[in-house]
């Protein structure tokens, strides 16, 4: 049994008390959930893929100055994080019309956007994230206009670093869902990346074939999850070439 302080259990993971003040852990749970999990499966191997996925894409913007709430991997399933004070945004970047945009205003899924798109759904299991404005999120003090404009120009440096990592090994980031938290280093405060970035939370297409490689597999029941999920990993370089056994437990490179 854990015997560390449950801070905070959300339906993919689990936040731990850290080490030292200022830090948690962040553990990947195997659980699958969509429709505000009104659909949950438990698929092995998920969160060992998505801590890793998550990891390395973190670790990148790190490298490249953009400020996330990441300090490093700990294990096969969990990282070592900063703690911040999230702001109750799920940020929604979409390059390709898919999903919810492409039923709302009723455009073909795949249509190509005339630029890309910030959308901000407030977190709220109770009322399912309703889509919000950057009206209400000022009315209500969700975050300031200039959180906003931090928070937007985030997004857009974040969407440039993933459109390029998955276009240079054959993927489309169609979209993705991001969260940020303010990070605070004495008098001063920051906004950060925080959560996770995986197939969970993008849309992924194979540039070649259109083959989704992301969540999409489990909430339109298409199957092959993990064997996506381990492709992206592959494609990425975290998992070595001649890994075709993701159920067996996928094996990690380092
Ligand atoms: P949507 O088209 O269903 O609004 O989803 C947009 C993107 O956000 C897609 O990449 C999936 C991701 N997403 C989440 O990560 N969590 C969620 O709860 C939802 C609804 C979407
Ligand atoms: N994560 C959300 C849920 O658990 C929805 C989704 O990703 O589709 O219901």
């Amino acid at each position: 049994m854990n015997r560390r302080r449950r801070i905070y259990e959300g339906k993919a993971k689990v936040l731990f008390e850290g080490p030292e003040p200022g830090t948690l852990i962040q553990h990947f749970k195997d659980d699958a959930t969509a429709f505000n999990a009104k659909k949950h499966e438990i698929i092995d191997g998920k969160g060992v893929l998505n801590n890793r996925i998550s990891e390395f894409i973190f670790q990148n913007l790190n490298d490249i100055g953009v400020p996330t709430h990441f300090i490093r991997r700990l294990n096969m399933r969990e990282q070592l994080i900063r703690e911040v004070e999230i702001i109750p945004l799920e940020v929604v970047v979409r390059n390709v019309a898919a999903g919810s945009l492409a039923k709302r205003l009723g455009i073909e899924e795949g249509t190509q956007l005339p630029r890309s798109i910030i959308e901000f759904y407030y977190k709220s299991d109770k009322l399912d994230d309703p889509m919000v404005s950057e009206e209400h999120i000022t009315a209500f003090g969700w975050a300031t206009p200039q959180e906003i404009d931090d928070i937007m120009a985030l997004a857009i440096r974040v969407n440039d670093f993933l459109s390029g990592l998955f276009l240079g090994v054959g993927i489309r980031l169609v979209d993705f869902k991001m969260e940020t938290g303010r990070l605070w280093e004495g008098e001063m405060m920051r906004i950060v990346l925080a959560d996770e970035i995986s197939p969970d939370s993008c849309r992924l297409w194979d540039i070649k074939s259109n083959d989704k490689m992301d969540k999409d597999r489990f909430r339109r029941d298409l199957g092959g999850l993990i064997e996506a999920y381990s492709e992206v990993a592959r494609r990425l370089g975290i998992l070595s070439e001649n890994e075709s056994t993701p159920m067996g437990g996928p094996r990690l490179v380092q």
